[in-house]
């Protein structure tokens, strides 16, 4: 968790963040993980279930680091993937192919393959999107010699209280199969030998600061749950109601993840589904407190009254802002906040009006450099190359206090692809 030193200096666990840009030698624009809150994040999660059986699968497209995979692989946690090359980042941190889910409404032959190839017997569980990729699933398993395991993912209409951009429960949204058309998924999913239903799961949306949409949700996976047992007389041994714990960005969020958790367990049990593997998919929850970008202050600029202070890290870097209207903190790196000195409106450099962090209180005199806050959640991992921008460099805050440190594809490596072709 961020905490401010004496001085007012931002800090990660026992070093500050300059401490630790400096000892990478990276520049800004820099990401800075603090992977011990990562991991306590995760364990704080894990012991709301209350002693229930339980798998937090991380859901790696928040922050695909490996440090971060493996951070949280440590502190037991499986893995929510959504693509092949989250499949093998997943793997690749040493996640069991038993601990690992894979989600996606459009999962081509390659990451079909991979899932059902992985492993002695392929991942825990692919989450079937549409009844039209039932059919795609089972030849493939058929075409590999394997059988398949699948969740069937619901969409429980639930029109959860979050931005339009990430709400993926209500009935017009692309993800999973409404509850009027389960029993055709059902007998699709029974008709092929090649695959075998071994739970239900669905994700209402991400940023859910209360708990009572997902356990509404939830509610409702327990009820198919229950009516597919009845009917089928077999039973389901994962049920996932999904991630999406919405953290704290500075306007408050009432429920930790653990609450998520805790109220999942009690609805599990009074449906009576009380020894069952509980899965839930939490990605912001677990990394987006614990992790800041770094920019330095390129200059500021005054234009018909207003006050602007331009940044060297942009919506290439940290897109959530341009994208859903997501409100960072953004804050000096060295020095505390002061309260009483004027807001500036803190922008990228990048060639959008969109390029914007909003207005923040900072300091005076202007500071060299800012962070960004609460950026460990879909920050690099929508990083983009856009004007010609390298990706930002990644440090990694580790346990033991030591420091990290990787820097992608810098803008050198772009210019040379875009030359080359
Ligand atoms: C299927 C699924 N599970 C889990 C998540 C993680 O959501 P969050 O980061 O809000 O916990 C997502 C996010 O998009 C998702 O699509």
């Amino acid at each position: 968790m961020l905490t401010r030193d004496g001085s007012g200096r931002a800090v990660f666990g026992a070093i500050s963040i300059a401490e630790a840009l400096a000892r990478s030698g990276v520049e800004t624009p820099a990401y800075v993980y603090d992977l011990a809150g990562m991991a306590d994040e995760a364990r704080r999660l894990r012991a709301g279930f209350d002693g229930a059986a339980h798998l937090v699968a991380y859901a790696v497209k928040a922050n695909t680091a490996g440090p971060v995979v493996r951070a949280l692989a440590a502190a037991g946690c499986g893995a929510e993937v959504g693509s092949r090359a989250e499949l093998e980042v997943a793997l690749g941190c040493g996640i069991d192919p038993e601990r690992i889910l894979f989600s996606g409404v459009g999962k081509t032959v390659a990451e079909i393959d991979a899932a059902i190839a992985a492993g002695t017997r392929g991942i825990a569980a692919l989450h079937v999107d549409a009844v039209e990729e039932v059919a795609r699933l089972a030849a493939r398993a058929r075409a590999l010699g394997r059988r398949a395991r699948v969740c069937l993912r619901i969409n429980p209409d639930i029109a959860a209280d979050t931005h339009a951009h990430i709400a993926t429960g209500h009935e017009e949204a692309k993800f999973g199969v409404a509850l009027s058309e389960l029993a055709a998924a059902y007998a699709e999913i029974d008709r092929h030998d090649e695959l075998e239903l071994v739970g239900l799961s669905g994700h209402i949306g991400s940023q859910l600061v209360r708990t009572d949409e997902y356990l509404a949700g939830a509610a409702k996976l327990f009820d198919a749950a229950r009516e597919r047992e009845a009917a089928s007389g077999r039973r389901l041994a994962l049920l996932d109601p999904g991630g999406g714990f919405g953290i704290d960005y500075g306007t408050g969020c009432a429920a930790a993840p653990a609450d998520f958790a805790r109220g999942a367990v009690h609805l599990a049990r009074e449906h009576g589904f009380g020894d069952r593997m509980l899965v839930v998919e939490p990605g912001r929850a677990l990394v987006g407190a614990h992790g800041v970008l770094c920019a330095s202050v390129i200059a500021p600029k005054r234009s018909a009254g207003r006050r602007f202070l331009v940044v060297d890290a942009g919506m290439n870097d940290l897109l959530r802002p341009a994208l859903y209207g997501a409100r960072h903190r953004v804050e000096p790196l060295d020095r505390a906040v002061d309260a009483a000195s004027p807001a500036w409106t803190v922008v990228g450099p990048v060639c959008e009006s969109s390029d914007d962090f909003g207005a923040h209180v900072l300091c005076e005199p202007l500071p060299d450099r800012v962070i960004v806050r609460d950026a460990g959640a879909y920050g690099y991992t929508m990083a983009s190359h856009y004007n010609g921008r390298g990706l930002p460099a990644e440090v990694f805050v580790h346990a033991d206090g030591s420091v990290t440190a990787s820097v992608a594809a810098d803008a050198r490596s772009w210019i040379q692809s875009r030359l080359a072709t």
